[in-house]
């Protein structure tokens, strides 16, 4: 049966093409093959695949860059994942779709539950939540997982900016009053991997769908999939730079969010509460471990 997977170069979808592996004929693109702001190719390339499951990781990520760009940011994170849920209902095929902390507004005190409020503070966080709301309306056979702060061995991210300041700088000046949980890309990868073998194992029948209708029966909807614990900017950055293996390590000096302006507004709490995701599926690493794990990869 065939995976469609979209956005393989991106930290999620790089380690996905992985981590699928064996569940599935796994088909990845990139945006050279299915460009998510042309509605006719993403058409062109389900209805050619065909897939059973459809694997949504690419997204349009540039949070700041978004506060300009909304169109093409509600293009990709809404418009696109609308019309894959529309495509897959029509094949009878389900989708997995990955979104963010940043549908909320941070004000709770305790970490965010699946049923709270969305409330996004910037552009990126609106247009997330509009592809959500797309897809649970479209009927589609769906499972959304919000995770935060992710961080891996590839692309454009904190940790990586981190080590190449590192070694530049006499101090990092980093804001320590958000508060989330930095997510390894192969913590979000693997676990994805975990769930679908566990719905698949839920047959009650052999042959049918890759996942059967019982399976979606008892666990389609919104799930917290983020590493466990929570820390600040400035805590991640002391962790990551206690880990590099540098002559003369810079200080870590921490700042408010005032001190670094930013077109986007971050939420000050975005800690995701996953407890449902691990009873349904499989438990989560909290996040120090995760990093050390992600140092050696
Ligand atoms: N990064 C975070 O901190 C974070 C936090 C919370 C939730 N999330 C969510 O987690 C998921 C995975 O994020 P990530 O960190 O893996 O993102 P990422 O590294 O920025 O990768 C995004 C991928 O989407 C692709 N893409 C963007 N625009 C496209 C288009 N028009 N057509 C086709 N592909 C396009 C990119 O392709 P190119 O390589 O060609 O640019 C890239 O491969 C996303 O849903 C994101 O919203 C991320």
């Amino acid at each position: 049966m065939k995976i469609l997977l979209t956005g393989r170069n991106g930290q999620v979808g790089y380690e996905l093409e992985r981590s699928l592996q064996g569940l599935g004929e796994i088909v990845a693109v990139d945006r050279k093959v299915m460009d998510l702001s042309d509605p006719g190719k993403l058409r062109e390339v389900i209805r050619t695949v065909k897939p059973a499951l459809i694997v949504n990781p690419a997204a349009y990520t540039a949070v700041d860059q978004a506060e300009s760009e909304l169109d093409i940011a509600m293009c990709i994170n809404a418009e696109a994942p609308a019309l894959m849920a529309e495509e897959a209902r029509k094949l009878g095929a389900a989708l997995i779709h990955y979104s963010t902390d940043y549908v909320f507004d941070g004000e709770k005190a305790g970490s965010y539950v699946e049923e709270d409020m969305p409330n996004p503070q910037n552009a990126y966080g609106r247009s997330k939540l509009a592809g959500e709301q797309a897809i649970r309306s479209s009927g589609v056979r769906h499972l959304i997982l919000r995770t935060s702060w992710v961080y891996g061995t590839r692309g454009k991210n904190f940790l990586r900016t981190v080590q190449r300041l590192a070694s530049e700088r006499e101090e990092l000046r980093i804001v320590a009053d958000q508060f989330g949980a930095p997510t390894w890309a192969r913590t979000i990868a693997e676990a994805t991997a975990h769930m679908l073998v566990k719905l698949q194992a839920q047959a009650r029948a052999p042959g049918g769908r890759l996942i059967p209708d019982e399976a979606w029966q008892d666990h389609a909807g919104v799930y917290h999939l983020t590493a466990q614990g929570r820390t600040s900017w400035h805590g991640f950055t002391q962790a990551i730079v206690g880990q590099l293996d540098l002559p003369r390590k810079p200080g870590v000096a921490p700042i408010r969010t005032s001190e670094y302006p930013l077109p986007a507004r971050r939420p000050q709490n975005s800690v995701l509460c996953s407890d449902k995701f691990m009873q349904a599926f499989c438990t989560l690493p909290d996040w120090e471990s995760a990093l050390r794990l992600c140092l050696a990869a």
